[in-house]
């Protein structure tokens, strides 16, 4: 069956743009009409595929002279509001990037801003492209570990700390509106909702800037303004216990993102760095007695899952606009990972538990 042509436009052609491009123009019928970024377009990272697209230092005016249907987002988050409200009013549906805003209002007035215009608006949560994440997600919500006792959550990396990191817009809170907290933290937040099905009720936690300053392009120091460390527990649906801890400055960490949990009938563990593997002990016949083993078994993911697939994030956006039925995450989910950060940051002032809205 012949797809109809899609249209698609990126703007923000820093790193992620690649992703986005190489996943959405892979899908079968997409045309890439456009390419936006208020630098200087020889400075553009622009996978060779692409080399001839059309560029623009002006969003507006490729959003009116190219008519994409849908367009990522993929700059500093301090710009997906309003980027998110000019491509909707000129009739596009669009994928943003992570955290989906700076603040719980801005997020809600994208997902009504979408919801008016009639459009989809997805969010790259990409960990819920790792098989290891869907398969424990299908174990729990199929019940093979019983009801969910607790959970917990680290993800580390160190590329903040490495002197060889340059002072950029991650290191200032007025353009990132979160350090570690809302680059990583928000993974976290997404990936124990994705696994585990359950929603946060209340939130506490702490982050701190445990780096002051980083050089610029030219050798000046500037001062950081973002949390790099960040910890923090959740009450769950149920009453369950989850903790959580992230940072960019972990020495000798590269991407370490990985949830451990254990239900009534099982423990295991997903880990991005095995994305076709997990750690489970799980069953009851295996856990009818207390064990003093404490290695959870590594187990390799069945073939026959791993064969399955799953659409990609951002990528599955395409055949959701074509109307098929198809699972990704939405601006719903990036406004539900808003109100724990919009909590928890308002846990860090009060000192205090904060519910979490809905
Ligand atoms: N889903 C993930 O795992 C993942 C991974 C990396 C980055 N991200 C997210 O992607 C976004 C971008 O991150 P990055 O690492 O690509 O940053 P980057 O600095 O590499 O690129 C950002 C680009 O946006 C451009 N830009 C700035 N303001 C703009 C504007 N008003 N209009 C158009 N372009 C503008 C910059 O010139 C730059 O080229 C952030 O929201 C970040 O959190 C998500």
């Amino acid at each position: 069956m012949n797809s109809p042509s899609l249209r698609y436009a990126v703007i923000g052609m820093g790193g992620v743009a690649q992703v986005h491009l190489n996943q959405i123009s892979a899908q079968a019928g997409v045309t890439v009409v456009g390419l936006s970024d208020p630098t200087d377009p020889a400075g553009w990272r622009v996978p060779a595929a692409h080399a001839g697209v059309p560029r623009f230092q002006d969003t507006e005016q490729m959003l009116r002279e190219t008519r994409p249907d849908l367009v990522s987002i993929c700059t500093p988050n301090k710009f997906h509001h309003d980027l998110t409200l000019l491509a909707l009013r000129h009739g596009a549906h669009v994928s943003c990037e992570k955290p989906l805003a700076m603040t719980v209002a801005e997020a809600e007035s994208m997902e009504a801003a979408r919801s008016a215009a009639g459009r989809l608006g997805g969010i790259n949560f990409s960990y819920r492209n790792v098989a290891a994440f869907r398969f424990a997600r299908e174990l729990i919500a199929a019940g093979e570990l019983g009801r969910i006792q607790r959970v917990n959550t680290v993800y580390l990396q160190s590329f903040l700390g490495a002197a060889a990191t340059l002072y950029s817009w991650r290191n200032d809170v007025a353009l990132a509106g979160f350090g570690a907290l809302g680059d990583l933290g928000v993974h976290m937040i997404d990936g124990v909702r994705f696994v585990t099905g359950l929603e946060y009720r209340r939130v506490v936690g702490l982050a701190q800037t445990l780096l002051p300053e980083k050089p610029d392009a030219t050798g000046r120091l500037r001062p950081a303004t973002t949390d790099t460390n960040a910890a923090f527990l959740a009450e769950l649906t149920g009453g369950v216990v989850a903790t959580f801890e992230t940072t960019q400055v972990a020495p000798g960490y590269g991407n370490f993102f990985r949830i451990e949990l254990s239900g009534e009938r099982g423990t295991l563990a997903v880990h991005s760095d095995h994305p076709e593997e997990l750690w489970l002990r799980a069953g009851a016949t295996l856990t009818r007695y207390a064990t003093w083993k404490t290695d959870i078994p590594l187990q390799q993911l069945p073939t026959e899952f791993l064969g399955r697939g799953a659409p990609p994030t951002p990528g599955a956006i395409v055949p959701a606009i074509r109307g098929e039925k198809v699972d990704f995450p939405t601006f719903a989910d990036g406004l539900k990972a808003q109100r724990v950060l919009g909590a928890l940051l308002d846990s860090m002032r009060t000192g205090a538990w904060q519910a979490v809205g809905s």
